[in-house]
């Protein structure tokens, strides 16, 4: 029977197998993959679920395979307890505001590079009668699915894996692009997703009836897998949940992510070399260009992330949502935000206005503004120069028909040639910068981000 419902939670990835590949005589039932044998590592009395650790669901992401999709997992032999296992690395470069949370994440422990594991829940019922579930992130500190499983009576299975993170798991910009190693998190979770589909049904969960569910980075993951190849790749999942989504607003590709790549590669000692350099460099090395990369992102910023690619993530998921290229067979979703999102990841040198301004600058680089535009000054910049009388409510700015006639050179170069560009103002008091467009896009894809 397989009545119940497979929940995934976004961040990390993992599944579960059933009654013949079960054997629940003994206290800790085995579970029977193609590619090797897991013992359940625990028996949980009170929750009455059977807890396998560490399951391997791809190959270990080291060697030739550092940089690369995640492969298939490779043949193990003899019978695995669950034991070993890592979580993958990750930093921050910086501290998190105060709070149960940020304590939380400040104290996170070290990871290492072979780290796609993942964990399964399985209340013992399930084995008889059917169920499932998974989850997004670093599995081992927070995802305990013990407290979830117990509350659904044993409806569910839980699962939750591990994903790529930091550089190894999210270098951007063209060079990456060119040696598709682009979103390889997004992949390891693609990967912990497919391994749930193809063996939760061996611990009697149903793969036709998986959810996802994701906080913060999650979340956002949680939106790139409902947006993924602009919409047209099944996520796996029927249900999610979306909660306080986050993605950084990278999207300069030939710019700053080409930038940021050429920044860890020199910080790793391979300036100009490439991937066959990074691949064989110490994990020393590629701390010190993570570093390198940190330095030179505003403060705060996470560095390293999910970015647009031209494949996986075509655009920010809001703008593809937006045009309508989304996965349309989702059941049911459930999207929320706390009160205050935004506290713990602003600097506290942040004091005033100006410092928000200049801050927002750095997050924001390609902004064409002057600071502090109201709704409606972009209406006084185009028509300067009218005797309507709008511009006289600009007589105090001396500065502002300059920046209106640089401002104007942007609408008027459009409205000419279909190139914002061509004719803008270079030079002068109030030059422009140049808009970018998103590249390396298909021509019918072409869309411009800022
Ligand atoms: C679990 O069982 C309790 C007590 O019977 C019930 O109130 C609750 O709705 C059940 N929860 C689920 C998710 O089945
Ligand atoms: C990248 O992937 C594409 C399509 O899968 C393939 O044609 C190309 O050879 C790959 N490039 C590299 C450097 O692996
Ligand atoms: C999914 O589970 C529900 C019960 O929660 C069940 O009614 C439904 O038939 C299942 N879907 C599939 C495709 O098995
Ligand atoms: C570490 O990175 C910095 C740039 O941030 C570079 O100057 C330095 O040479 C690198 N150290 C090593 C050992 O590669």
């Amino acid at each position: 029977m397989r009545s119940f419902p497979l929940i995934l939670l976004a961040g990390n990835g993992a599944a579960l197998a059933t009654s013949n590949h079960i054997s629940s005589i003994a206290p800790l039932p085995e579970l029977k993959l193609p590619y090797g044998t897991w013992q359940a590592t625990a028996y949980d009395e009170d929750t009455d679920t059977y807890i396998f650790k560490n399951i391997r669901f791809a190959a270990p992401p080291v060697g030739q395979l550092r940089f690369a999709k995640p492969a298939p997992p490779l043949l193990i032999e003899g019978v695995q307890t669950g034991k070993i296992g890592n979580d993958c690395i990750s930093t921050t470069g910086w501290a998190f505001g105060a709070g149960s949370l940020g304590n939380l994440v400040n104290s996170v422990i070290p990871g290492a590079e072979d780290c796609l594991f993942l964990d399964v829940f399985v209340p013992k019922r399930a084995f008889l009668e059917g169920a499932a579930a998974k989850l997004p992130g670093n599995k081992q500190q927070v995802y305990d699915g013990l407290a979830i499983v117990k509350q659904s009576n044993g409806s569910l299975i839980y699962v939750s894996g591990n994903y790529r993170l930091g550089a190894l798991g999210f270098l951007g910009g063209k060079t990456a692009e060119e040696n598709n190693m682009t979103n390889l998190g997004l992949w390891d979770q693609r990967a912990a997703l497919e391994w749930t589909n193809k063996y939760i049904s061996l611990v009697g969960g149903d793969p036709e009836n998986v959810s996802c569910w994701g906080e913060s980075a999650g979340a956002g993951s949680v939106m790139l897998h409902l947006t993924a190849f602009g919409g047209k790749q099944d996520p796996l999942f029927k249900r999610a949940v979306i909660a306080s989504p986050f993605l950084e607003p990278r999207t300069d590709r030939n710019g700053i992510l080409e930038a940021n790549f050429r920044t860890f590669e020199a910080g790793a000692g391979c300036a100009g070399k490439g991937v066959a350099c990074l691949r064989t460099a110490s994990l020393r090395n590629l701390e010190n260009g993570s570093n390198a990369v940190f330095k030179a992102s505003p403060d705060r910023a996470f560095a390293f992330g999910p970015i647009p690619d031209g494949q996986w993530m075509r655009q920010l998921p809001a703008l593809e949502f937006q045009s309508g290229n989304h996965w349309k067979n989702l059941e049911s979703l459930i999207v929320s935000h706390v009160s205050n999102e935004a506290d713990i990841f602003i600097p506290t040198s942040v004091t005033s206005n100006a410092k928000w301004q200049e801050y927002l600058t750095q997050w924001y680089p390609d902004q064409y503004s002057r600071m502090g535009g109201q709704h409606g000054v972009d209406v006084l910049a185009t028509y300067i120069g009218t005797k309507t009388g709008l511009s006289a409510a600009q007589n105090a700015d001396k500065a502002f028909p300059a920046f209106a006639k640089a401002y104007q050179s942007y609408l008027l170069s459009q409205a000419k040639t279909g190139d914002p560009n061509m004719y803008r103002l270079k030079s002068g008091p109030s030059p422009t910068i140049p808009l970018e467009k998103v590249s390396f896009l298909q021509p019918d894809e072409e869309v411009t981000v800022l």
